[in-house]
């Protein structure tokens, strides 16, 4: 699958080097020309690509945003739309300035901003460290490290699922995009390392189930 992926910093990376790793074709953006992410798509390997940022839109056909929450408006809606969009951000007042979020989860805000794009939220509970070596695709299932995942659209959540699975994750789906204010910072379950046995059980506490 062609993956375009905004952002080029401690996500960014970690993503495309293990999503080109697992046999995707991979381009990364920045904020600024294509040019200056040469050097470092040549190191990630892989046959990853530098693109604008726009064109790494255009060239996903699903795109994964992976840029400081606080920049969400250069998000370039029009090529994203009908696509599947892997939101990874955590909005840090103190990183993103005061945004009024009108009472909406994280990511349901940034779907605002993408009303014709699939949004999934995924990767935002896991530091980039441990999602460049704790992925392990012999484990099972339950065993693998959790990345919770959440969003409207059932079928972009599937595919998300099997890439997470993909680079040796384990999807935990805690519901909608409203839903994912479960899986933000300051909740118990953004962060620690748990296995996706273990995250279930922790969801079901936390969802009251
Ligand atoms: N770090 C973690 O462990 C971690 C874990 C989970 C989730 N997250 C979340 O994931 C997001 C990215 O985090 P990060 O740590 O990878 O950030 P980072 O290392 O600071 O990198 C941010 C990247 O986004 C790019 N960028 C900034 N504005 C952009 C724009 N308008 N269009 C395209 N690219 C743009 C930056 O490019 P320039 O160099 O050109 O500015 C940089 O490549 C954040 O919301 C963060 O909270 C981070």
């Amino acid at each position: 699958m062609k993956i375009g992926i905004l952002g080029a910093g401690h996500i960014g990376k970690a993503l495309a080097r293990l999503l080109a790793k697992a046999g995707h074709e991979v381009g990364i953006s920045n904020s600024k020309d294509s040019a200056t992410l040469r050097d470092l798509a040549h190191e990630l390997g892989h046959g990853i690509k530098a693109f604008d940022r726009e064109d790494a839109a255009r060239f996903g056909e699903l795109v994964i945003e992976t840029i400081p929450f606080g920049k969400y408006a250069t998000l370039p809606a029009v090529p994203m739309e009908g696509k599947i969009v892997i939101d990874t951000a955590n909005y840090y007042p103190e990183r993103d300035g005061q945004i009024d979020l009108g009472g909406l989860s994280e990511s349901a805000f940034i779907a605002r901003h993408l009303p014709k794009s699939r949004v999934v939220k995924a990767f935002n509970t896991i530091h980039f460290e441990h999602l460049e070596k704790q992925g392990d695709t012999v484990k099972p299932e339950g065993e693998r490290r959790a990345i919770f995942i959440a969003g409207d659209d059932q079928e972009a959540k599937n595919v998300v699922t099997r890439l997470i699975g993909e680079i040796g994750f384990a999807a935990v789906d805690t519901g909608s995009l409203e839903d994912s204010k479960v899986q933000q910072p300051g909740t118990a379950i953004y962060g620690p390392d748990l296995t996706a046995t273990q995250a279930r059980e922790e969801l079901k506490k936390l969802q009251g189930r």
